[in-house]
């Protein structure tokens, strides 16, 4: 993974001395117009490839953290290696690169990422797939992650249903649509537009590559002599299922998917039910497309941190 790699230098770099033999300033000793843009040096007992210390580029950042590397290509020497980047801001950072390109060093810059959260936290709801196939070597991997969430006891109520061939999409949007429809009259939404409306969930369903039906197995649960408890376990069941599917959304978007949780079937668990022959102790609870994204949407706003949490 690529952070460990990044952690790993962190450690080196905590442990080992810097020696600074070449002042920000300062000229080479050999070529004094090479006029270093930041401090540079070495880690003391490292070995890199020309057989000396691991370089290393200081800046005037405080925190003094690893902000990435150089990888540079020496045609004189015939000789390549890395150096260090500690602490250098993003223009110190290009500086550098430039300082050594200036002088017949090709250099390419590694930049760290400076949030190892940032994956996770571009993950979007997918909601238009291109009409690719997920490869069912991917869609393997999407599981593994899922049935990798915790749950309380271990008990893992999470079952899915993994939904490729078009007949049976369209069965169940079908059914499912029958009675969103029948919904939607009840609430006085005009027949025009209630049709419109179940339209076009069906035709997400049908459209999408892959669909995943996620289920509660109710036989999975303890049993309590007394309804408080019972109640608390069939909610503990409820927030396995959802952990195992956000492992599941997780998982598709680091394997460059997209995918989207529709509540449709939470409504009409008997007709999913009856349209998959699910076993009774199958509670639909979710169904998520899944597929290559034609286009990714933009993130939607979230409540700030202080908004959602008390400090005490
Ligand atoms: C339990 C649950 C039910 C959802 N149901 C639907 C749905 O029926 N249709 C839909 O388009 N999106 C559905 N979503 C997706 C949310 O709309 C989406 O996560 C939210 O707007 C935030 O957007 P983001 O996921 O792109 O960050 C659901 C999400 C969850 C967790």
């Amino acid at each position: 993974m690529e952070h460990e790699f990044w952690n790993q230098l962190d450690d080196l770099i905590m442990h080992t001395q810097v020696i600074i033999d070449r002042p920000a300033g300062q000229g080479h000793p050999s070529y004094p117009e090479m006029v270093y843009p930041v401090d540079y040096g070495y880690l003391i007992q490292t070995t890199s490839s020309d057989g000396e210390g691991i370089d290393l580029f200081r800046g005037s950042d405080s925190g003094q953290l690893l902000n990435g590397l150089v990888c540079t290509l020496d045609l004189q020497k015939q000789e390549s290696e890395i150096k260090l980047l500690v602490g250098c801001t993003a223009e110190e950072q290009n500086k550098v690169v430039q300082f050594l390109r200036n002088h017949g060093m090709p250099a390419l810059l590694i930049k760290r990422d400076e949030n190892p959260l940032s994956w996770l936290l571009s993950r979007r709801s997918v909601r238009r797939f291109t009409k690719k196939n997920v490869p069912s070597v991917l869609v393997e991997k999407i599981l593994e992650a899922a049935i990798q969430a915790p749950s309380a006891h271990n008990r893992q109520p999470a079952r899915f249903v993994v939904i490729q061939k078009i007949e049976t999409k369209r069965r169940l949007a079908e059914a499912m649509g029958g009675e969103f429809l029948q919904d939607l009259l009840q609430d006085g939404v005009p027949e025009a537009e209630a049709k419109g409306i179940v339209g076009r969930s069906r035709q997400r369903i049908t459209e999408a590559p892959t669909v995943i039906l996620v289920c509660l197995e109710s036989g999975s649960l303890d049993e309590y002599p007394d309804q408080k408890r019972q109640v608390a376990e069939y909610k503990m069941a409820v927030q396995g299922v959802a952990m195992s599917a956000e492992n599941l959304l997780l998982a598709a978007h680091t394997l460059g998917l997209g995918a989207v949780w529709l509540c449709a079937p939470l409504f009409t668990p008997e007709t999913v039910g009856k349209t998959l022959c699910l076993p009774d102790s199958w509670e639909p609870q979710g169904l998520i497309l899944l597929g290559y994204p034609e286009k990714y949407p933009k993130g939607r706003p979230r409540r700030s941190i202080a908004e959602v949490t008390r400090f005490d």
